[in-house]
């Protein structure tokens, strides 16, 4: 049976840190469906599309990778694609509670789904969407944390203003 995996988030924008699990995950399952979440309620530096098509750049290359994007619930996502694993990362124990809550509501949503967690690498635990955000707004240089084809994505936004 073919081991599947739901990694939803933001990403907004993909960081290298989200790369680093996507990998990871990529040799442990058969697929990793790498998922943009649809919120209208949160400002977004980059649409949703931008960012599906900056992932699918960054994984062009790697089959087990797949890049879609949800609206709504994360468990009927999962159940419509039929995969019962979701997979986060974790970084510092600040995430914990807020993994620990999304973990057991979606398990209480529906039982048959279970959440795992890959500990981010210590390279890139100091990383995280929200100060990318901070440092491009305020004019800084991400190329450190995100990848070229978002790097890139995110110049031409800037641009625009
Ligand atoms: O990268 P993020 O912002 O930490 O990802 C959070 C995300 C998108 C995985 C979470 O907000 C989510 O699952 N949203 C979909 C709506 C939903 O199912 N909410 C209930 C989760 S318990």
């Amino acid at each position: 049976m073919k081991r599947s995996v739901i990694y939803p988030g933001s990403f907004d924008p993909l960081t290298n840190g989200h790369i680093n699990i996507i990998k990871r995950a990529s040799s442990t399952f058969d697929e990793v469906i790498v998922s943009v979440a649809i919120n209208s309620n949160k400002s977004s530096l980059m649409t949703v599309d931008q960012r599906v098509k900056a992932i699918k750049k960054v994984f062009a290359k790697n089959k087990k990778v797949k890049v879609d994007k949800f609206e709504g619930l994360l468990v009927q996502y999962a159940k419509s694609k039929k995969v019962n694993t979701i997979l986060r990362g974790m970084r510092t124990v600040q995430d914990f509670e807020y993994e620990m809550q999304m973990a057991t509501s979606n398990n209480k949503l529906n039982s048959k789904i279970e959440t795992v967690f890959m500990v981010a690498d210590a390279k890139f635990s100091h990383i995280s969407s929200s100060l990318i955000k901070d440092i491009i707004k305020l004019g800084g240089n991400a190329k450190e944390f995100v990848p070229e084809p978002v790097e890139k994505e995110l110049k031409k936004i800037l641009k625009k203003g």
